[in-house]
């Protein structure tokens, strides 16, 4: 698939079909989220693939129940536990590049699931220390998102973006065209 497409198409997938997700797959996803960029190539990302049910369910109540990508996890055949390790990397300007890692390598991930058919959610809004306990990961390291990953049940509407004017800009601040 061309990747502008694959940027295109891709949108959080929150309803799954009870299918599931090739082993295969699963290694082409990580495998492209391995391959990111990061600070200094010190790669501070960690993944933890749940593919055990109970595994799973262990950290749904971790999640807000008014969070609309809670019932995904439960849904969906594989969750993955998107980590960082902050030694692994370094702060600048006030600027925690773990987050940046991490995020970089996530999205990596989640566009090589849609090229592969699969969807994903990026999910950020959830209890770490609670997520982190149920799962038994180090306090050291910090749990930067989690996904669900799975056959996609719907297709959603692309969500509105604002256009390029409003947020690129050409030599000086808010020029916006060249
Ligand atoms: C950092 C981050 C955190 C997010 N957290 C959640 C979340 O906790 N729950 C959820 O359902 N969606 C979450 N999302 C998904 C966004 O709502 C979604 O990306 C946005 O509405 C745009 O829709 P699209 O991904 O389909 O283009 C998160 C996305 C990002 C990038």
């Amino acid at each position: 698939m061309d990747i502008f497409q694959v940027f295109k198409d891709r949108r959080s997938i929150r309803r799954y079909k009870d299918r599931p997700v090739e082993a295969d797959k699963i290694m082409q996803v990580l495998d492209a989220a391995r391959l990111a960029p990061s600070w200094k190539n010190l790669q501070c990302w960690r993944f933890l693939v749940l593919d055990d049910q109970s595994r799973k369910a262990a950290i749904l109540a971790a999640f807000p129940e008014d969070n609309p990508g809670r019932k995904a996890i439960a849904a969906a055949p594989v969750a993955i536990v998107v980590c960082a390790d902050p030694a692994d990397s370094d702060v600048a300007n006030g600027i925690e590049y773990y987050v940046a890692d991490a995020a970089i390598a996530f999205e990596h991930l989640c566009l090589a699931a849609h090229a592969l058919g699969l969807g994903t959610c990026w999910m950020g809004w959830f209890d770490e220390s609670r997520l982190k306990k149920a799962l038994g990961i180090p306090d050291r390291i910090r749990v930067v998102g989690v996904t669900p990953l799975g056959y996609p049940d719907q297709e959603p509407q692309a969500r509105p973006r604002k256009a390029l004017a409003e947020i690129a800009f050409y030599n000086y601040w808010e020029k916006m065209s060249p």
